[in-house]
């Protein structure tokens, strides 16, 4: 069982970098400041930090948690608890009734499950691997807290388990804004105070 985490930035071709989302395909969390969506049950068992999970949520500020939605909006540094582990993807002050949509989907669409195979095998040594299952969150122009500015974030998690090993992929498409206004950001540039945190 392992866990791998591939970061790629917007150099590496930010177009084919994201896989597939949108309105078509996924599912939205809810357009608020600091919301989750509702307790996604997974259709695989899914083995990630040593344990098994069977479901999970997509929190609006960035995460992805495996115990309950987290509404913190101030990233910290952590060493996570067990207790509620999460994959801090890009935590900060998303505020999406600014701008932007969050999007998510599991799936076992063959397309799909193919090119995760590939970027699996491509950049692993794992050459046998065979994607069974994906999850895509996708936060697709995201805007943050307290903005005055038209600055927005995307990026994207994406989880893909054989239900032996899951990987994981943070792809980051176009990052603009840190920080939004309660953690200390400046409101026309989102820099500045507690800036975002990537927790691996
Ligand atoms: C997770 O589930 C698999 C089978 O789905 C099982 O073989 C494995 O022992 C489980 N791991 C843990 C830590 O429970
Ligand atoms: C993986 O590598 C193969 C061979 O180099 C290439 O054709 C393919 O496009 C790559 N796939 C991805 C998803 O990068
Ligand atoms: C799962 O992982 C174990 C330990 O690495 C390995 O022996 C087994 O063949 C794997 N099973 C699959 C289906 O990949």
């Amino acid at each position: 069982m392992g866990i791998f985490l591939l970061i790629h930035y917007k150099v590496l071709i930010a177009h084919y970098l994201l896989y597939p989302y949108g309105s078509a395909l996924d599912a939205l969390c809810p357009v608020s400041d600091d919301g989750s969506s509702p307790r996604i049950d997974l259709s695989v068992t899914l083995p990630l930090f040593g344990r098994n999970y069977s479901y999970l949520y997509v929190d609006n500020n960035g995460l992805l948690s495996f115990s309950a939605a987290i509404s913190s909006w101030t990233p910290r540094p952590l060493p996570i608890s067990l207790n509620n582990p999460i994959l801090a993807i890009f935590w900060a002050d998303v505020d999406n009734r600014i701008a932007g949509n969050i999007y998510y989907r599991q799936s076992r669409d063959t397309g799909l499950l193919a090119r995760a195979t590939s970027d699996i095998r491509n950049y692993t040594q794992d050459q046998n691997f065979q994607a069974q299952w994906v999850f895509v969150a996708t936060w697709d122009h995201v805007a943050y807290y307290g903005s005055t500015s038209n600055k927005v974030n995307t990026f994207q998690a994406v989880l893909i388990t054989d239900g032996n090993s899951t990987y994981t992929l943070y792809n980051y498409a176009d990052i603009q804004w840190t920080t939004g206004t309660s953690n200390g950001g400046d409101s026309s540039t989102g820099l500045g105070g507690t800036p975002a945190v990537v927790i691996l």
